[in-house]
């Protein structure tokens, strides 16, 4: 997969101040050396990324964490202990020695303790944090390949690590921990009811894992062409009045044998393998020709909660009807 001359060559990379793309078990990042201003500045030049937005520093272990972190409460150490390595990210009251690029001007961080080999490897070898968002230009999907990262960054990036497919395929969950309760920030493949179980609280409003509206988060992960979410009781009916227009469905269900669809692309039944596939899929239909993209609705059930997110964010919002004689 990935070599150790591979990896020192990516540590050097960093140490120099470079950018390295790396996998992780969620999606790939996009690294720099955590601790270098002029570092953390490529990555938002690479992507495209406006300056408010924070940035995840990657760490090797828990022992990290006080280095990075002002303030870890109790109840972050349960999270730790449960869920890392792994897919999830926790934020905290910033030390002083944090840079305002990794924190958007707020005075908090977030951290992440990766599972994914070749990560953990990285962040041996380099042996400091390491700042890293997704690897995809901004507002754009996350990339769950190596060929992705190559796609959308092309020369932007000094090396890309290739470890394969991403395991997880959506991003991890984020646990804020500077408010009065712990809340859920973005839902992840950890739910919220993972969360709430692991630090002994009920599921209260603050963790029930519907993302809150903040200007620091993305509002959009999405692919090139529209994408409109359809009910599956609706859906018939909308294929029909876009007859027009190619159209490449994504459904759990099969085909059915009366449908004039261009594309009809049966997703998986389990929301684990969903989320697996999601952006890759996503990807394959923006290039296949077709002018919109019809993703049947997923469930209203926890296990769907973190998908359905991703999903609404990719959709395009229906234009807002304006009364007549109103000038846009
Ligand atoms: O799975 C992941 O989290 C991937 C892999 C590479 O680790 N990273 C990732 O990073 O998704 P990014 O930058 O694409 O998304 C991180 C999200 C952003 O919406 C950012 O606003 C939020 O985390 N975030 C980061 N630090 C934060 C902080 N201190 N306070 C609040 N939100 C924060
Ligand atoms: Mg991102």
């Amino acid at each position: 997969m990935v070599s150790e001359q591979e990896i020192e060559k990516a540590a050097e990379i960093l140490r120099r101040g470079g950018l390295v793309a790396f996998p992780t078990e969620t999606v790939y990042g996009l690294g720099a050396d955590a601790s270098s201003p002029a570092a953390i500045r490529k990555i938002f030049a690479a992507k495209g990324r406006p300056a408010d937005h924070p940035v995840i520093v990657h760490v090797a272990g828990t022992s990290d964490l006080k280095h990075w972190a002002a303030d870890v409460p109790r109840s972050a150490w349960l999270l730790a202990e449960r869920f890392w390595p792994g897919p999830l990210t926790m934020v905290f009251r910033r030390a002083a020695r944090v840079s305002d690029l990794l924190t958007g001007g707020q005075d908090t961080v977030g951290l992440r303790v990766p599972s994914h080999p070749v990560a953990q490897q990285l962040l041996r070898t380099f042996g400091r944090g390491i700042a890293a968002p997704s690897a995809n230009r901004f507002g754009r999907l996350s990339p769950t390949t190596a060929q992705h990262v190559r796609e959308e960054l092309k020369d932007a990036v000094d090396l890309v690590l290739d470890g394969g497919p991403c395991e997880v395929g959506i991003e991890s969950t984020i646990v804020d921990f500077t408010r009065a309760e712990p809340a859920v920030l973005r839902p992840g493949r950890i739910s919220a009811q993972q969360i709430a179980d692991a630090l002994l609280v009920e599921l209260g409003e603050s963790a029930a894992g519907r993302p809150r509206v903040s200007g620091s988060l993305e509002s959009h992960y999405a692919p090139g062409l529209p994408l409109k979410i359809v009910s599956p009781d609706e859906i018939e009916n909308y294929l029909r009045s876009r007859a027009d227009t190619p159209v490449a469905v994504l459904s759990r269900r099969g085909r059915p044998r009366e449908s004039k669809v261009t594309l009809w692309q049966v997703a998986p039944e389990m929301p684990v393998d969903y989320a697996r596939m999601l952006y890759g899929t996503l990807r394959q239909l923006d290039v296949s020709g077709c002018r919109l993209i019809v993703v049947e609705a997923l469930p209203e059930l926890p296990e769907w909660t973190a998908i359905r997110d991703r999903l609404a964010r990719a959709a395009t919002p229906d234009p807002v009807a304006l009364p007549p004689g109103a000038k846009r």
